[in-house]
């Protein structure tokens, strides 16, 4: 068992995922009326240093249908101590008296790690800056499963920036598990950082980096796009000349398997126009509802 969430390597066992997966489909097939009072008496705190939408409010969501309540700090940043110079180590040492679990996403590679390591009560990784994004990872391999039913023999693309999509790092960890085939697909200055390739080396996956995947649009089963990480970068110019590296159309859903499944952590940007999205493969906004039942079955797994 689990009580702090840093890494997707915490979530690398088959029979966990499986279990998450079958408490995640029961909630989404009960109705929440009769949802469990798990998390009663319990408050848990939300604390984001930097922004987010279906992270933050999915997660809320979970806490508050498991009948928990939830303290949020949003723009954290901005509103906390922390803008008076507080640590973070500082911070969780005070939320550990106040709650029984803590949320956070934060701007640094590696917060969650100082963070966690104070932690003494469950604590729940939600974006370290471009390092990773477990629980999202989470919520994208039950997507996966739910429409293809195993991983094993996918031919999965992940397009966009590599270098910093924390959802990408984290995804990629559990896929590894299985046997997929990845074409790692971005601009040459934002590959996928060392120590992920090195992971899936070790994992003994195959995967081939590329610089577009036109020409094998028809082999693949799971397109994951993600925006260019515009706040990642130092140079704006850089940025600007990279952003539409990769946008996905109308024509692009001509070339691709009709099974195919094409996902997205969201905020889209411009890597997906808007007229895909009646396209029954483009299921990003599907992706985005599964995270709240994906997170109830995470803090049934670690409260239950
Ligand atoms: C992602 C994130 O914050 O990393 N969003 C999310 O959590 N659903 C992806 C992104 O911001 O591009």
């Amino acid at each position: 068992m689990i009580n702090q969430l840093v890494s997707a390597q915490q979530l690398m066992d088959k029979e966990l995922l499986q279990r998450l997966f079958k408490i995640a489909e029961d909630y989404r097939t009960n109705h929440p009326d009769d949802y469990p009072k798990l998390l009663k008496h319990k408050i848990l705190a939300s604390l984001f240093y930097e922004p987010s939408t279906r992270t933050r409010l999915s997660f809320e969501t979970a806490v508050m249908r498991l009948s928990g309540r939830i303290l949020t700090a949003e723009n954290a940043l901005g509103t906390s101590s922390a803008v008076k110079g507080e640590s973070i180590e500082d911070t969780i040492r005070v939320m550990n008296g106040y709650v029984d679990g803590i949320i956070m996403r934060h701007p640094e590679v590696g917060s969650a790690k100082r963070a966690a390591s104070m932690a003494t009560v469950p604590f729940f990784n939600a974006g370290d800056g471009g390092g990773e994004h477990p629980t999202q990872a989470l919520l994208d391999m039950y997507t996966i499963f739910r429409s293809k039913q195993s991983f094993d023999g996918l031919n999965i693309a992940l397009v966009g920036d590599l270098l910093h999509s924390r959802t990408m790092h984290s995804l990629l960890q559990l896929l590894s598990m299985y046997k997929v085939n990845f074409y790692l697909v971005s601009p040459t200055a934002l590959q996928l950082p060392d120590e992920f390739t090195s992971l899936l080396k070790n994992a003994g996956t195959h995967y081939e980096k590329r610089e577009r995947w036109d020409d094998i649009a028809g082999q693949i089963d799971v397109v994951y796009s993600n925006r260019i990480q515009a706040e990642r970068f130092d140079d704006r110019a850089v940025y600007e000349k990279l952003k539409d590296s990769f946008c996905i159309t109308k024509e692009t859903m001509k070339s691709v398997k009709k099974d195919m499944i094409l996902m997205n952590p969201l905020p889209r940007v411009s890597e997906i126009l808007p007229e895909v999205d009646d396209d029954p493969r483009a299921i990003y906004f599907e992706q985005s509802k599964n995270g709240v039942y994906a997170r109830m079955a995470l803090l049934t797994e670690i409260y239950g």
